[in-house]
């Protein structure tokens, strides 16, 4: 496993461009299943996630091809409806693609795509929507095997506003008889961008960014292009790095209104931010004030957000109470940050931060991606030099993390394992 080398003290400065979102690429990138043909895709960000769902489409028998900015899926020969099991184990959010081929073949069959760092990720809202469509769902030694005679469209109300649950009843209800409306919808921003992309192709959704979706069965979809959304997760930890060292800023990123709850934040620890078309400015105080943080689903302040708003924190000018309501094992990183003189203690969904004065730079892990990504804003303001391990984590979901931060003044290097 690789590890990030950095020397901390680099006040950050200048303009960045943010790169196509990772949480709406991947549903997008299984939607184009259920177009048999051509799907053109624009700013998909080159990560290990993408490139994973790359193979797994390719597995199945379509055709991917990179073409200097643009993605060309041809999903014309897809010949299979298994995600093969050691692909489901190596990223779990391959489970967006089982909605996928339930729409086009009424049939998908994926192993149980198991917890990892962040909590058990269970989909028993996933599974208990497909069964409302008509769908069988049968689940033996960690296999899940899904069939239909039709998909039919029901109403779905969800217990918990699901991303993925959401996303998946959208892919699977495409094709179906009649009229699909889930209630107590996730509203996150990818859910926007995967509906935009499939009503381009021909579905028909409404509602979708309120948490009353409707999905009318149609009968085919076309080729089309789409263009994906910038990341609002790597735009927050980007100005996080900007807040953490001192510095100012501008983000090339044209949706503020995704990440207003981030924003809000930044100003009430005492960064000035000035938002235009296109572009955000922000300028960090010398030394950032303790805030309160409580995630929630969208529009709230975003789980993805917690864990690198808290590196933050910790040398905030007094005491931060963090609570994560979102995933239940979303605090493993605190660890790691105490070890370079964080004072960060856990009781349960609660995080308390008491701000000190200086990190010292330390060898510490990655323990999930949004982990790492706190790890290497900590590494940026300690005194002296940070080492992250295993940052193949942080290459899964941030697109030239490293790069973007070195041409904002930060100093890291890799050291290949
Ligand atoms: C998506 O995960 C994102 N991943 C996550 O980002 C993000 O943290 C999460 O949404 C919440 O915003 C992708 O989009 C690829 P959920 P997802 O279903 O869909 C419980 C990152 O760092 N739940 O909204 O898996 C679940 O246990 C990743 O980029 C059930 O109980 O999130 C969790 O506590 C991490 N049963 C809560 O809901 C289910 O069937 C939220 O999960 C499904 C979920």
């Amino acid at each position: 496993m690789s590890s990030y080398i950095i020397e901390g003290g680099h006040k950050l400065e200048g303009t960045v461009k943010i790169s196509g979102s990772k949480n709406a690429a991947l549903p997008i990138l299984a939607a184009t299943v259920l177009n048999v043909g051509k799907t053109t895709l624009y700013n998909v960000p080159n990560i290990q996630d993408t490139q994973m769902m790359f193979k797994i489409l390719e597995t199945l028998g379509g055709k991917v091809e990179k073409k200097n900015n643009k993605i060309i899926i041809d999903t014309s020969k897809i010949n299979k409806f298994e995600i093969p099991e050691e692909l489901m184990h190596k990223m779990r959010s391959s489970v967006i693609l089982a909605g996928a081929l339930l729409g086009r073949y009424k049939k998908a069959i994926f192993s149980y795509p198991g917890g990892c760092d962040i909590g058990s990720r269970p989909i028993d809202l996933h599974l208990r929507s497909f069964e409302k469509l008509g769908i069988n769902v049968v689940q033996n030694y960690g296999n899940i095997i899904c069939d239909a005679e039709k998909i039919k469209g029901e109403k779905i109300d969800l217990d918990f506003p699901s991303v993925g649950a959401t996303e998946n009843i959208i892919l699977a209800s495409i094709y179906a008889e009649g009229v699909t409306q889930i209630t107590n919808a996730a509203m996150e921003p990818e859910i926007v961008d995967l509906a935009k992309c499939l009503n381009k192709m021909g579905a028909k959704i409404t509602g979708a960014g309120t948490n009353v979706i409707k999905i009318i069965g149609v009968q085919k979809l076309k080729d089309t292009g789409y263009k994906v959304m910038q990341d609002r997760i790597e735009a927050g930890t980007l100005l996080c790095a900007g807040a953490i060292t001192g510095g100012n800023i501008c983000l090339n990123y044209k949706n503020a209104n995704h990440i207003t709850p981030i924003l809000n934040k930044l100003e009430e620890a005492g960064c000035n931010i000035k938002v235009e078309k296109n572009r955000i400015y922000m300028q960090a105080p010398k030394k950032l004030k303790a805030v309160d943080i409580k995630t929630m689903p969208y529009p709230g302040f975003p789980t993805d957000m917690q864990s690198i708003f808290a590196s933050i924190l910790t040398t905030a000018k007094g005491t931060s109470v963090i609570v994560e309501n979102i995933f239940e094992n979303r605090y493993r990183y605190t660890a790691e940050l105490n070890k370079m003189g964080a004072k960060i203690t856990t009781e349960g969904k609660t995080a308390v931060i008491k701000g000190v004065r200086k990190l010292s730079g330390a060898t510490v892990k990655s323990t999930d991606l949004r982990g790492g990504a706190s790890m290497i804003l900590a590494g940026l303001c300690a005194k002296g030099m940070t080492t992250v391990t295993n940052i193949e984590y942080i290459l899964r979901g941030y697109e030239n993390l490293d790069k973007k931060l070195n041409e904002l003044g930060a100093k890291i290097s890799i050291q290949k394992e």
